[in-house]
């Protein structure tokens, strides 16, 4: 069912058709994938099941499109992405609209999503004719027993075709968070939306299709995992890879062939609150950061670690904040909304009894209809629960009271994931001096984690990430570096 609004062209009876060589189009396997609608848990769009073949003609297309677009002037890749990003803004609504029926994201939220891609799109484009537009230039005398005969020029050229993977929770932003990049760069792109957020991704592509870049250069293929999945990220065509999502990731790294790997995986991020934070800012953070869209982001607060002096009066005002929250459909922007699928609904739950027979304090009756789950604060949770080590990617959140702030350090780098943490307290030497010994790729002070603004760096270490993110990091990652090097004739060469 396409919402009002939504591109008709995209549509064939009443599957989304698949894009490729500039066209939108049927895929011979006559099979198309369905997606549940997470509120109604009802089938609402259908795609096309793409095959291998496919995904071969795709490769080889894309590779012929990739060498023009490379000899194509920067000014003029970046005039086609302007025109994208103004195309995406001009489609916030039909976009968003996909947004809310896939994924069930709060309806302000989704628009949000569109309106960041566009800005995220301008700026990279004004980033990319910046960083781009310069090389290096050295000279041989500075390295020991070299002579001033060699100039050595550098520049930054394209990889080829860059396999772009989106997960479920930004299907809009975090495609163009890799697609941008790679275009300005001078790649092609073939992007593999997640099942959930498809459609939103095929009307974003369409915003790009619309801008006129050239036939081929951007792919867009649906289709089931075990069909497409390995297949892509194995290709031998491929020649990098962005991937966002969960453990599949790790598999990916695992399997991918000789090429540079951009990973943003999950995350258990920390927030530790001292004894002299301001609590009122460090409650309201929590709420924001543990409970928005929620709870499915990898950056969002999935453990508490207050000192035992403050815990009280933190999970006092947290509750209070917890009791006001709305739940309930992502049409009426419902502060909680159903989350993805039942199976991800039965995982949260799973966490959440574990948590009850061990011992924790519930401050909030657990609630379940369907995919929808009430938000639970947990009370004095300990290491042995798996709510402490686990991501529920869901509206559910453990408060693990410390008695130092070592055993909070100390929780957080033991974890597997390394994304971000956050710290509450009014002294910043403390603050610089904690953050110094998280392990995790960024640490927020008085702030609860987040990945934007979308330039700023984001990465994870351990098994929440490869690389780095953020607008020049990802298109730093996108090329690589070449060098020509210019031999003058020996010292002994007169010019007279
Ligand atoms: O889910 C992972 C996203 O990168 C989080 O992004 O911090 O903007 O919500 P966000």
């Amino acid at each position: 069912m396409a919402g009002s609004g939504a591109f008709v062209e995209l549509l064939e009876e009443d599957v989304y058709k698949y894009y490729f060589d500039g066209e939108w189009r049927k895929s011979a396997s006559g099979k198309s994938v369905s997606i549940i609608n997470p509120t109604t848990r009802k089938p609402q769009y259908k795609v096309q099941a793409c095959t291998q073949e496919e995904v071969n003609k795709i490769m080889e297309t894309s590779k012929v499109a990739q060498k023009a677009w490379a000899k194509t002037p920067l000014w003029k890749r970046a005039e086609l992405l302007h025109r994208a990003a103004v195309l995406l803004k001009e489609h916030k609504n039909p976009i968003a609209e996909c947004l809310v029926k896939e994924i069930a994201k709060p309806a302000k939220d989704a628009v949000t999503e569109v309106v960041r891609s566009g800005d995220l799109v301008s700026y990279c484009a004004e980033e990319g004719v910046r960083i781009l537009g310069e090389g290096k230039f050295l000279v041989s005398d500075s390295f020991p027993g070299n002579d001033r005969n060699k100039l050595c020029l550098t520049s930054k050229i394209p990889l080829g075709i860059v396999l772009a993977i989106p997960p479920f929770n930004y299907p809009v932003n975090l495609a163009v968070s890799k697609i941008a990049p790679a275009l300005i760069a001078g790649n092609s792109v073939v992007l593999k939306p997640p099942t959930q957020g498809a459609v939103a991704a095929l009307h974003m592509v369409h915003c790009f299709h619309l801008a006129g870049f050239p036939k081929g250069l951007i792919s867009c293929v649906t289709g089931k995992g075990s069909e497409i999945g390995d297949f892509l990220t194995m290709h031998p065509g491929v020649n990098c890879i962005s991937f966002t999502g969960g453990d599949t990731g790790i598999a990916i790294s695992k399997k991918a062939g000789m090429v540079p790997l951009q990973m943003e995986l999950g995350g258990k991020d920390a927030c530790i609150i001292l004894e002299d934070a301001d609590i009122d800012l460090a409650a309201a953070n929590v709420v924001k950061g543990g409970f928005s869209y929620s709870g499915q982001r990898c950056t969002a607060v999935k453990v508490v670690l207050v000192m035992e002096s403050v815990a009280d009066a933190l999970v006092e005002k947290v509750k209070a904040k917890v009791a006001k929250m709305t739940v309930g459909p992502p049409e009426e922007n419902c502060d909680i909304t159903p989350v993805v699928t039942e199976s991800s609904a039965n995982y949260i739950e799973g966490l959440v009894m574990d948590a009850k027979q061990k011992g924790a304090t519930f401050c909030q009756e657990y609630k379940r209809e369907g995919n929808l789950i009430w938000p639970l604060l947990l009370d004095h949770v300990r290491p042995d629960m798996r709510l402490a080590w686990e991501e529920p990617f869901g509206p559910v959140l453990p408060v693990i009271r410390i008695t130092t702030v070592e055993e909070g350090i100390h929780h957080c780098n033991a974890s597997n994931f390394g994304l971000q943490g956050c710290i509450f307290t009014r002294d910043i030497n403390k603050a610089m001096m904690i953050s110094d010994a998280m392990e995790t790729g960024t640490v927020q002070i008085n702030s609860a984690p987040a990945r934007g603004p979308d330039h700023f760096p984001f990465q994870g270490l351990r098994d929440s990430g490869i690389g780095s993110q953020g607008i020049t990091n990802s298109i730093s990652m996108m090329t690589k570096v070449k060098s020509t090097v210019i031999n003058l004739p020996t010292p002994s060469y007169t010019m007279g």
